[in-house]
């Protein structure tokens, strides 16, 4: 019988310290999130010397809670896996730190992970039987990036975003309909009561890519939407808007990732990231896909948003292709997908 192998996943990249325990790779015992939106949210956004701060005062407890609730303890774990990017610079260097200092004093391997990576992976966890190759849309604050999965750890960038991020284009639309921060949670809420076909918005298209994206355009005329309203003193319906913009961002997700499924070949295609917790997002996928005959995933949206669990699952596969990093491990901000 071949010996079980638990990894302790950290996550710090953004405003979520987390720490989660996986076993062989797609079973979470423990996922624990301490999420500083609520200090953020004073801000109207993530302040990066805050979230950096309050990292340091909650990996050790977050950690400690994370092998508790698993019912493990230091010695139990194989390897230790950590987010070193993308993210804030300040805030990944307290996991990293923390991580390098954990595996170094118990002797453990330590695997760097990249955090698109582990948004992909978040969909192993629920998805027992899927497996590359695969097509993925991962939307996330501040990545678009619609991706083939070739293998466990390889993959290839068919498109991203020119501009703003899916998820920086909700937070910036919530602002300015004053639903506050974060937006994407709050524009699908009060959406529901909205009407989706109100008005208009442009669905943007990048001239000579199929598969890239571009939001700036669609934020710049709810903006303009909202200013023409107010010179005519004509009441803005906020949920109207929310529903209307929250529509041509899906209408562009669904169709790009739809039509890359479709030419690519893909028989599987899966969702990752905060904004694939959208639930109008989910719905249109999950209709499309079925309509193309293609399987379609996505993670609870608790595995959407950030968290450590996903890190344990890329770390996982790392791990047993023998990926490990040396001490000389660094936080790297701009990190791209597939570079070590
Ligand atoms: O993946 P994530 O937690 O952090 C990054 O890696 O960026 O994604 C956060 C983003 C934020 O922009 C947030 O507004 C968006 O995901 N988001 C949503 C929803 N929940 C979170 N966007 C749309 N609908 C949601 N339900
Ligand atoms: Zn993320």
């Amino acid at each position: 019988m071949t010996e079980d192998i638990f990894i302790l996943g950290i996550e710090s990249s953004c405003d979520e310290t987390a720490a989660a325990v996986i076993k062989n790779g797609r079973e979470v015992l423990s996922n624990v999130i301490s999420s500083q939106i609520d200090l953020h949210t004073l801000y109207g956004g993530v302040v990066p010397e805050i979230a950096s701060r309050k990292h340091i005062e909650k990996i050790n407890q977050v950690v400690d809670q994370a092998l508790e609730e698993a019912g493990k303890t230091l010695e139990d774990i194989t390897a230790i896996a950590v987010t070193y990017g993308p993210g804030l610079v300040g805030a990944l260097l307290v996991g990293v730190s923390f991580a390098k200092s954990l595996a170094f004093a118990t002797n453990k391997p330590l695997v760097g992970v990249h955090h698109i990576e582990g948004h992909i992976s978040a969909n192993y966890i629920e998805h027992k039987d899927l497996e590359p190759p695969f097509g993925c849309l991962v939307v996330s604050g501040g990545h678009t990036h619609l991706v083939a999965v070739k293998d466990y750890g390889e993959y290839e960038i068919l498109g991203c975003t020119r501009d703003d991020a899916a998820g920086e284009a909700f937070d910036k639309v919530a602002r300015a309909i004053g639903l506050g921060y974060p937006g994407g949670p709050k524009i699908d809420k009060i959406s529901k009561e909205g009407n989706p076909d109100a008005i208009h918005f442009p669905r943007a298209k990048v001239e000579n890519s199929q598969y890239d994206f571009s939001f700036s355009g669609l934020k710049s005329a709810v903006l303009n939407y909202i200013n023409s309203c107010e010179m005519k003193g004509e009441e803005v319906n906020v949920a109207d808007v929310a529903a209307s913009f929250q529509k041509a961002v899906v209408d562009v997700l669904v169709e790009h990732g739809i039509h890359g499924a479709k030419e690519y070949g893909f028989h599987k295609f899966a969702i990752a990231g905060g904004v694939a917790s959208n639930s109008t997002l989910r719905r249109a996928f999950e209709e499309e896909c079925k309509k193309q005959k293609i399987e379609f995933c996505c993670p609870s949206p608790i595995f959407c948003t950030d968290n450590a669990a996903m890190i344990g699952v890329a770390g996982y596969y790392e791990y047993i292709k023998g990926t490990r990093s040396g001490w000389d491990l660094n936080a790297i901000p701009n990190l791209k997908l597939g570079e070590r």
